[in-house]
């Protein structure tokens, strides 16, 4: 497994703007939506391609394609839907596979209400989609759904993460890579990330 921050000047500057307190709505889901491109650019890196032969402008020209195993992304109802188009811009022939999952505020336990995920998702890269990593638990709960259904590539994408939720992650899925723009300074006592993004359900559902 390996940890990710996409420390990159655009991202910076992106996650800058969505930690503002008042940020409008439609601000918050454009630049969630931007950063989101820019970690699937790393998230993809490893894909691997293959020469194919086409019929270019000026005759037979050998490209690259990807080769092999294909994507399913998988958002975490609600909030991961504020990340998915952007994912989709860049992998566009990706499957969607939807997983919902609310986190009870007095436990902080995920609590599953919805699964619908992609055919053949045990044959594809699965591309987990929440804005924010906070203790791990729905993080972790999703993983052991995908796992179970065959997934054996599986990525998670942040907009924040919590060094409290990487760890469990860490420790219980070594396999798993995770891409954030940031891993912030902890969490505060009924589980919110800090400095964090404050709700970002709530920012991208209004
Ligand atoms: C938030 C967030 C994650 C989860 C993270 O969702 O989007 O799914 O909490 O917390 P954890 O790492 O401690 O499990 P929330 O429960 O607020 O639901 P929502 O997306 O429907 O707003």
């Amino acid at each position: 497994m390996a940890v990710h921050v996409v420390d990159h000047p655009l991202v910076r500057h992106k996650l800058g703007i969505l930690r503002e307190d008042g940020i409008s709505t439609s601000r918050f889901r454009a630049l969630a939506q931007e950063i989101s491109r820019l970690l699937t650019y790393e998230a993809t890196k490893d894909l691997i391609t293959e020469p194919k032969t086409i019929q270019g402008w000026a005759g037979e020209v050998e490209v690259e394609m990807i080769k092999g195993k294909k994507i399913t992304v998988v958002p975490i109802l609600r909030a991961g839907l504020g990340m998915m188009d952007g994912v989709l811009d860049m992998v566009p022939g990706a499957r969607v596979s939807v997983v919902g999952f609310y986190r009870d505020e007095e436990t902080l336990q995920p609590v599953e209400y919805y699964v619908k995920l992609a055919k053949n998702i045990d044959e594809r890269i699965a591309l987990i989609l929440d804005p924010m990593l906070a203790t791990g638990g729905t993080l972790l709960a999703t993983i052991d759904l995908l796992k179970k259904a065959g997934c054996t590539n599986i990525k998670g994408l942040f907009l924040v993460a919590a060094p409290e939720g990487v760890e469990k992650i860490v420790k219980a899925h070594p396999d798993v890579d995770i891409y954030t723009a940031s891993i912030d300074e902890k969490l505060n006592d009924v589980g919110y990330i800090l400095p964090g993004l404050g709700d970002a359900g709530d920012k991208i559902f209004g």
